[in-house]
């Protein structure tokens, strides 16, 4: 060290950096003593910064060394200014990069690991000596604690000398990381339980609806018995108008409710009379009166229910027996005044009553009652709905051929 250069340590024993007995300029020894000089002072006075004084030879491969590192760095990390590159080398997990965006304008944060950082070494260094300086936060762990540092500094470039010096402040900010670290476990947290309550809540629907769908089915089944209806009819029921369904442009979970729905249709003869449901012969006129009201009555065990599948099951029970000419009952409706449900409903219902035997009258070949469907086009049925019908012969054949009736 030159005679002209103030030393701001006591003894050069105390300088462990290279640049002041080094061949360098006066000015750059100068400059760095008062730097020196300047960061002890700082700390004297009980700053919370750590000041720091780095430097590299970018020439020389980069590797980084301290001029001067501040005591509370050393009480901090247990090692000697010699030793601070190599230990936060050693030392870091993550390097949290903020940079400024101005298009759109926010705060870009890049967190870095480890191994990204020994990888981006001499990137980082390059990055700092174009940008000026370093703004950053590293996370490191020493003895198994961890602790975080906040780095700010200016990065000086001396071309003649081929050094880099990089004057900076560190700030201990683990109190602050710590619960930022914190909240992100409660929210990480906090979206798994929302997930599993997620799960929890769908479960619980899909066994709600089985449920609600069980004891449909069960009523369903306790209607068709005293009725004498079979539960294939239930079934090929349920098949034809989703073969209507799909073909009338309903979605999937549209022909689903209705392909669960139809089968309630005749709910409401729990409420008539067996002597009339099970007579023999034909029924007089107070008595089809009668029969007539199993719509009402259907309609209302299924009213008031919330879900998609009661709301159309109780508009089919209600109207399953309307005509597209208005001849039809309970209400006499005409056309696109039925809804689509039971318009696709009586079409299928009565293909299936013809297609079967009644202890009144032998079961109709598959072609016959096509053709009285066909007759019934613009009369008893949708005229749509019976062309989209006969279009789809082929998977109506099927159903009718996987359980023929009896
Ligand atoms: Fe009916
Ligand atoms: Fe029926």
């Amino acid at each position: 060290m030159t005679k002209n250069i103030s030393s701001p340590f006591g003894n050069l024993d105390q300088y462990t950096g290279r640049i002041l007995i080094g061949p360098y300029s006066h000015t750059l020894k100068n400059n760095l003593a008062s730097a020196i000089a300047h960061f002890k002072a700082l700390e004297q006075l009980g700053s919370a910064l750590i000041p720091y004084i780095a430097a590299w030879l970018p020439e020389d491969g980069g590797n980084i060394w301290y001029e001067y590192a501040g005591k509370t760095l050393h009480s901090l990390l247990g090692f000697h200014t010699t030793e601070v590159a190599e230990a936060l080398r050693d030392n870091i997990i993550t390097r949290c990069l903020y940079r400024i965006q101005k298009n759109p304008p926010a705060i870009d944060k890049i967190i870095r690991d480890k191994s990204q950082i020994e990888r981006m070494r001499p990137a980082l260094r390059r990055m700092a000596e174009r940008g000026g300086g370093v703004d950053a936060i590293y996370k490191f762990e020493v003895n198994s604690s961890p602790f975080w540092l906040k780095d700010l500094s200016r990065v000086e470039i001396h071309e003649r000398e081929g050094v880099v010096l990089s004057y900076g402040t560190l700030i201990d900010v683990t109190k602050e990381m710590q619960l930022e670290e914190s909240l992100i476990k409660v929210q990480t947290e906090l979206e798994f339980h929302k997930g599993n309550l997620e799960s929890l809540v769908e479960d619980r629907t899909r066994e709600l609806q089985k449920a609600q769908l069980d004891v449909l089915t069960r009523l369903t089944q306790a209607a068709s018995f005293r009725d004498g209806v079979t539960g294939d009819h239930i079934k090929r029921l349920s098949q034809y108008c989703a073969v209507l369904g799909s073909s009338c442009g309903l979605s999937k979970t549209a022909n689903t409710v209705l392909y669960h729905a139809v089968p309630m249709h005749d709910v409401g003869k729990l409420g008539i009379a067996d002597a009339i449901l099970q007579k023999q012969g034909p029924l007089s006129d107070d008595e089809f009166e009668i029969i007539k009201t199993h719509c009402h009555v259907g309609s209302d065990l299924l009213s008031k229910g919330k879900s998609s599948l009661l709301r159309v099951a109780q508009s089919i029970a209600l109207s399953h027996h309307e005509r597209w000419d208005g001849s039809g009952y309970p209400q006499g409706l005409t056309d696109r005044q039925i809804p689509l449900a039971s318009r696709i409903t009586s079409i299928c219902d009565v293909f299936d009553a013809l297609t079967s035997a009644r202890p009144y009258k032998k079961a109709w070949h598959f072609e016959e009652a096509v053709d009285e469907i066909r007759r019934q086009r613009n009369i008893h049925f949708d005229p749509k709905i019976v062309d989209l019908f006969v279009k789809k012969i082929p998977q109506i054949k099927k159903v009718y051929q996987d359980t023929p009736p009896v």
